[in-house]
């Protein structure tokens, strides 16, 4: 339900965003209020390109750290602005730069693919960054016989190595939202609902993706649901993204396979923290220049990558 006090505050953002030429970027598991006022809501892969595409010389981001730092390090020019810097991805913030230090050494011809979850810092030091609507189109295109280091999500990383018949070596890393959700849960809920089809994440595990009807990205669901004659989906991803499902598909029921699959740092992001960083345009989000030149080259070659 919405109150009266959102209503004003969507109102104020509104008012702010246009008379400050501001565009707003969302991703599909902020609140259900956000992604109503975003000029934009996408999955990690369109977001980053939305922010280059940006008609705005300013953009905030509502989003995890690593989706404005994309932002940052794509759109030099451009201010780049969060409103909660503190919102952060745990998955992403697991791997270091010594662990690709290590895997180069050990493997100086191989390949560092990094999942877009990951900080500025790793995405330099990487080959090709991928998001889950890309990863398995972006390593088909990688020289077959090359070891391929895959970072941080070994559950994604698994999910291409399985469609792609290829091995890959893994980071011991994972979503802790997304790692919850066992076969069983799935097993209950089309008990329940025998008729629905099942939209898996690929950062859910193995078993869990294994009972997909559809495996992809948080677009690639709400893409998929639309085009679906099914009339009844279980979400095995973070709750945020039924919202635009649901908008999408207004006579669908949508089951959510888990009640706590809630990303708490998506939710940290609010129309009060929005609506102070148009009017103080804060925070802005910089990376280092000679960290942002080298992750900029890994995100413009996953551009190019799923682009043809
Ligand atoms: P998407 O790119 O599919 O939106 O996923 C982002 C993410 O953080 C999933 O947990
Ligand atoms: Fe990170 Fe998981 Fe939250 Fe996505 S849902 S931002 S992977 S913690």
């Amino acid at each position: 339900m919405r109150t009266a006090e959102d209503r004003l505050l969507m109102e104020e953002i509104i008012r702010i965003k246009q008379e400050k030429s501001i565009y707003i970027i969302a991703h599909y598991y902020t609140k259900n209020e956000i992604q109503d006022m975003a000029d934009f809501v996408g999955d990690s892969y369109a977001m980053a390109v939305a922010a280059k595409n940006s008609p705005c010389d300013t953009i905030l981001v509502a989003g995890v750290d690593f989706m404005a730092e994309s932002a940052a390090i794509l759109c030099p020019t451009k201010m780049v602005l969060s409103p909660e810097p503190k919102a952060t991805c745990p998955m992403a913030n697991s791997v270091e730069v010594s662990h690709v230090s290590k895997f180069r050494q050990e493997h100086p011809d191989g390949l560092v693919v990094s999942y877009v979850n990951t900080p500025a810092a790793i995405k330099a030091v990487s080959d090709i960054c991928c998001t889950s609507s890309n990863a398995v189109k972006i390593i088909e295109k990688l020289p077959p016989d090359t070891k391929i280091f895959f970072i941080p999500d070994q559950n994604l990383g698994n999910y291409v190595a399985s469609e792609l018949k290829r091995s890959l070596e893994f980071f011991p890393s994972g979503c802790p939202i997304h790692t919850a959700v066992t076969r069983e849960d799935i097993l209950q809920r089309k008990a329940e609902h025998p008729s629905a089809q099942v939209l898996v994440h690929p950062e859910c595990i193995p078993e869990v993706a294994a009972m997909a009807d559809y495996v992809g990205s948080t677009a690639g669901m709400l893409a998929y649901s639309s085009k679906s004659a099914a009339d009844a989906f279980i979400i095995v991803t973070e709750g945020g993204i039924m919202h635009s499902i649901n908008k999408a598909n207004p006579g669908k029921k949508l089951i959510l396979a888990r009640e706590d699959l809630v990303c708490p740092d998506m939710k940290d992001i609010t129309l009060e923290k929005i609506l102070y960083s148009l009017i103080n345009l804060q925070t802005p989000i910089t990376v280092a220049e000679d960290i942002r030149v080298k992750a900029a080259i890994a995100l413009e070659k996953m551009i190019e990558y799923s682009s043809n």
